[in-house]
């Protein structure tokens, strides 16, 4: 039996690989900061804090072998690590810069040691300087957190690929879990998807207005488009000629089924429809198959309203939908589509 290898084979990678692939790793950023035995703040940005452990309290962060503050901060009893607020990016630049004066003007309180707890930090743990391991060109620092806080309403800065990020897209992301509503309406089916239609619909009311039309009128046009373009897709589909009349089968519906799909009475449909070929945005027919039925479809003009519609409802139904992912979006849609049909 082979025994297994004792040491690590050489890296088969460049040194910009291994970065880069680190990089991928977003973080947080800290500074993490102590006294000096002489009493002067030392401080700098770091980026490898993590949680250890919960029971004893623990966290780790390493500090570079090369760097001016490790005698400070491997001699200290305690550090604090400040964990920093997407408002703090300028900070984290300073404490990473050689040379620069890190403190002035920096306001903070005194933690544990009397280690710098900076002012506008998200959150800050007061640390006991438990141990140390010298690893490669760092040395992991393991502390053992005596105080910590946080403020709840901060957003924290990011870190990602050598870049900073201070925006937070993930707050915006409604998909999150959020506690349960406790009321009778806020689990309710029917209310949900009525206060849900109304959020969906709140703005396009808007442009149904803007081209002259009720809701109904909308609902109308869009079914008589959808007929149009599937009979057209069905090469069953002719232009009207010029006086209007359409010839063939072109999507044309019949008004009992229109009232069936727009869900209003057949009497109100057939008065709509008759006031909206008026206005030349349908054009009515007698069935050839049952002359006391009537055919209804959309005209050239109706359909370049609807057209204009559909192209604001999909922009704006994007706009809504924009932090869900496809799959939600498509779930959603399934599940309106069930509930729907009745299923
Ligand atoms: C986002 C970011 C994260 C960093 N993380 C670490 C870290 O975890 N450990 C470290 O030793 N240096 C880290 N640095 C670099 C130090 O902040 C930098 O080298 C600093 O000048 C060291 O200060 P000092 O020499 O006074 O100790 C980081 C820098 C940046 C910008």
């Amino acid at each position: 039996m082979m025994s297994p290898p004792r040491k690590a084979a050489p890296p088969v990678f460049s040194p910009r690989e291994f970065r880069a692939s680190l990089g991928m790793f977003a973080t947080g950023v800290t500074i993490v900061t102590a006294r000096t035995a002489e009493g002067e703040q030392v401080g700098l940005t770091a980026n490898s804090f993590n949680s250890v452990s919960l029971d004893p309290p623990l966290v780790l962060w390493s500090l570079a072998r090369a760097a001016g503050s490790l005698p400070a901060f491997s001699a200290g009893s305690h550090y604090a690590i400040n964990i920093l607020a997407a408002d703090q990016k300028a900070l984290a630049e300073r404490f990473a810069a050689r040379g620069a004066d890190r403190w002035t003007g920096v306001a903070f309180t005194e933690g544990a040691g009397r280690a710098p707890l900076l002012a506008g930090a998200a959150a800050t743990f007061e640390c006991f300087n438990r141990s140390r391991y010298e690893e490669g060109d760092h040395v992991i620092f393991v502390g053992e957190v005596e105080r910590c806080s946080h403020r709840a309403d901060a957003s924290p800065l990011l870190f990602h690929g050598g870049k900073f990020y201070t925006e937070h897209p993930l707050q915006a992301d409604s998909s999150a879990p959020q506690a349960p509503d406790p009321r009778f309406v806020g689990g309710y089916l029917g209310y949900l998807l009525g206060q849900a239609s109304h959020a969906v619909y709140r703005n396009f009311e808007r442009s149904v207005a803007a081209q002259g039309l009720t809701h109904i009128a909308w609902r109308v046009l869009a079914l008589l488009h959808d007929a149009h373009a599937a009979a057209t897709a069905a090469g069953a589909g002719a232009a009207p000629a010029a006086d209007g009349t359409i010839p063939g089968v072109d999507g044309a519906v019949p008004v009992g089924q229109l009232a069936r799909d727009v869900l209003a009475k057949q009497p109100t449909v057939t008065k709509l429809v008759q006031r909206m070929a008026d206005e030349g945005l349908l054009v009515l027919r007698a069935d050839p198959q049952d002359q006391r039925r009537t055919l209804v479809a959309a005209s050239e003009g109706g359909l370049k309203a609807a057209r204009i519609l559909i192209t604001e409802a999909r922009a704006q139904e994007q706009g809504q939908l924009a932090h869900w992912s496809a799959s939600e979006v498509d779930a959603l849609k399934r599940m309106l589509q069930r509930l729907a049909a009745g299923a």
